[in-house]
């Protein structure tokens, strides 16, 4: 009854504020609910260098997907519920890092994943997610690319490139996605034979081996609905699941763990939701120079996936 009053009152503010909320897959289900866009991080850019018609953009994710919906939008006004839901991913490399592998690399480009800051964005060359991380290497007119903050998508990358890959940091990582090892894979296999495995290229290499595809969320979103399949083990955050259920029928998902929860997602509440639309807080922001040369890179890789 709560939530059902909660969400009246949101979609109420929503219209009155002229706001749209986007969300990423690994909300809670309530905010899936009420969100009017969803998905991976490729898909929330994308949508995000298209708003044309809102004031305000609400965004229910971690920080650096409200900091890339600012850097495409610097006129709107850009929410986050709880201004404490950080990617502690993003948070393994500075700007510093950066300018420090490019002395040792300099005819390398840098690529960096959208899972990074501001500061950092700001000295890369063009941006990646998991959803599209191949084909942007694959673009770049260099056999060297300097390759951050996510080590696991960097393998991803170099094993399927001539390319060479040079990690920064050495050992950025997801926390949540660390979690799966093979033992989990050969266990879910005994359990559900005849179940596709998909993981995450945020999980380990040999996690990342032992699976039957690797793909982004959207990536997992779209194989399942159209595979002739109709039971899929699922590697990756553990509310992913929600919005594959709520997609899709007749399919059976199983997670590869049950315990694979990103913390900071879990921040976002119907509660904190409806008084960031009231009070128009928490406003997200980065400083207009770190704003103007980031825009480069995001905006390279949106032209670059289209
Ligand atoms: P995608 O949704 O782009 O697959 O990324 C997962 C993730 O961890 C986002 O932080
Ligand atoms: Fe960051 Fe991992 Fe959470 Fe994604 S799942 S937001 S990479 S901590």
């Amino acid at each position: 009854m709560e939530n059902k009053i909660l969400i009246e009152e949101i979609l109420k503010l929503k219209e009155e504020k002229n706001a749209i909320i986007l969300a990423h897959n690994y909300q809670p289900k309530e905010i899936q609910e009420v969100a009017d866009f969803l998905g991976d991080s490729l898909e929330l850019c994308i949508k995000a260098s298209e708003i044309e018609d809102k004031d305000i953009v609400v965004f229910c994710g971690v920080d650096f997907m409200a900091e890339t919906a600012y850097i495409l939008n610097p006129n709107k006004k850009i929410l986050i519920p709880d201004v404490e839901a950080e990617c502690p991913m993003a948070h393994m490399l500075n700007a510093e890092q950066i300018k420090e592998a490019k002395k040792q690399y300099p005819k390398a480009p840098v690529v960096l994943y959208v899972n990074s800051l501001a500061e950092a964005k700001a000295e890369s060359d063009i941006l990646c997610t998991s959803g599209n991380a191949l084909k942007i290497v694959e673009s770049l007119d260099s056999d060297t690319i300097l390759f951050g903050p996510d080590t696991n998508l960097g393998r991803y990358v170099e094993k399927q490139t001539d390319k060479k890959i040079i990690p920064i940091p050495g050992d950025g990582h997801c926390y949540v996605h660390k979690k799966y090892e093979v033992k989990d894979i050969d266990n879910a296999k005994k359990t559900h034979p005849n179940a596709d495995v998909i993981v995450h290229p945020e999980c380990d290499i040999e996690v990342q081996n032992a699976a039957d595809y690797v793909l982004s969320t959207g990536g997992m979103l779209n194989h399942i609905k159209n595979s002739e399949k109709d039971e899929f083990i699922i590697g990756t955050e553990i509310d992913f699941m929600t919005r594959v259920e709520n997609e899709t029928s007749g399919k059976k998902l199983y997670p590869l763990l049950s315990d694979a929860i990103c913390e900071t997602m879990k921040l976002h509440t119907l509660k904190n939701l409806k008084n960031a639309l009231q009070n128009e807080e928490h406003i997200v922001k980065v400083p207009e120079d770190i704003r103007e040369k980031s825009f480069n890179a995001v905006n390279k890789m949106i032209q670059a996936s289209k």
